[in-house]
């Protein structure tokens, strides 16, 4: 029998309408564009406005609408949802579900995949593993965050990285030598939670007066730790990925990796040795850090420059802390 691989088929992504700039970002707490830009490398970021929407759900949907109109599926056909988010509607029930029912997809089953940043990365090896099972021959993986959530805007230290956004693809399967060929991923608790977290809202912290006093529930981060974790784990992924694949940096026509920061982008691509200006995908300037949903969106960003047969190396980087690579060969040509 023919290997079975799972091939993304379409994809698609939504940003929400309010363009928060650092000007604005700058009224609030001590910072400038300078800064921002020099520092981090983002001019703007989405932010999801009541008056816009509700919930990751909100841009999840209408991520998936693209998606159903470009691919034309019918969401019967579809058997499984997968959404990476760090930021559900509500602990329960799964964001997975909100966005499945709401688009009529009633033989499928959902669920959330909590990864922070590397989200779609472990969301595509989920989805890929369905896929080759063969047993389910539609999946969608979802992955966006709505940060402003639980972003801190008091705290200059996270207050300008942080946007809202997300992507979406669909994998189905096919025996063609295209889609997901490897991935390299990894989890661990450096740290604990003292590098990257939010400290309450979880069972070892319910809800309380204090938590939400003390401002428990945003993000907590020691940039400067994340930083050299990051750039040592992305670099170490990809390179493991690409020799145990025997791909050279020539062999590569895309690298995608997580905006978190232009210079996190910039070191990890010189270990590649892979053209920074040619192959790596980059919208950090215009969406910011989007956790999970900054890969597809790069996808969905780039979709037209793609070709079937392309050499892409995803990488990301996150809380947990989680990381790794995935290889993937490109699906389709520009539609
Ligand atoms: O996506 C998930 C994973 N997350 C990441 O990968 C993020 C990794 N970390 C980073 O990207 C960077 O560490 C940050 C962007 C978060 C911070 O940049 P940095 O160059 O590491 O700055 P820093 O925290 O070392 O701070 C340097 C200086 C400090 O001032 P002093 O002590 O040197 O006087 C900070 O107080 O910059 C100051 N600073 C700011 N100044 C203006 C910190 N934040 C700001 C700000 N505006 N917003």
């Amino acid at each position: 029998m023919d290997k079975i691989n799972a091939v993304i088929t379409g994809v698609a992504g939504y940003v929400p309408n309010y363009v928060m700039t650092n000007e604005e970002i700058s009224q609030i707490v001590d910072t400038s564009d300078e800064w921002i830009m020099s520092r981090i490398g983002i001019k703007e970021r989405r932010i999801l406005k009541k008056e816009e929407g509700v919930g990751v759900s909100h841009m999840a949907i209408k991520a998936v609408e693209e998606l159903m109109r470009k691919t034309s599926l019918n969401p019967l056909e579809v058997n499984a949802v997968v959404f990476a988010t760090t930021t559900p509607d509500y602990m329960m029930p799964n964001a997975a579900s909100l966005v499945s029912t709401h688009l009529g997809m009633k033989n499928a089953f959902g669920f959330d995949l909590s990864a922070a940043c590397s989200g779609f990365i472990f969301g595509l090896e989920v989805g890929s593993g369905l896929i080759t099972s063969g047993r389910h021959k539609k999946v969608i993986v979802i992955a966006g965050d709505m940060l402003s959530s639980i972003t801190n805007y008091e705290d200059r230290n996270t207050a300008p990285i942080f946007g809202d956004g997300c992507g979406a693809v669909l994998l189905e399967p096919t025996t063609e030598n295209i889609g997901i060929i490897d991935a390299v991923l990894r989890s661990e608790a450096v740290g604990g939670i003292s590098h990257l977290s939010i400290k309450a809202g979880g069972s070892a912290n319910p809800a309380s007066h204090e938590t939400v006093d003390n401002n428990e529930h945003k993000i907590y981060q020691e940039g400067k730790v994340v930083f050299k974790h990051a750039v040592s784990n992305m670099s170490d992924s990809c390179v493991e990925i690409m020799k145990r694949n025997y791909l050279t940096p020539e062999d590569v026509q895309w690298v995608i990796p997580h905006q978190a920061n232009l210079r996190i982008i910039d070191a990890v691509t010189r270990r590649l040795e892979v053209s920074f200006s040619e192959k790596v995908m980059i919208n950090i300037e215009k969406y910011g850090n989007t956790s999970a949903a900054s890969i597809p969106l790069c996808l969905w960003d780039y979709e037209s420059k793609l070709k079937k047969g392309d050499n892409m190396v995803l990488t990301a980087f996150g809380a947990g802390f989680t990381w790794g690579a995935v290889y993937l060969k490109w699906g389709y040509d520009p539609k």
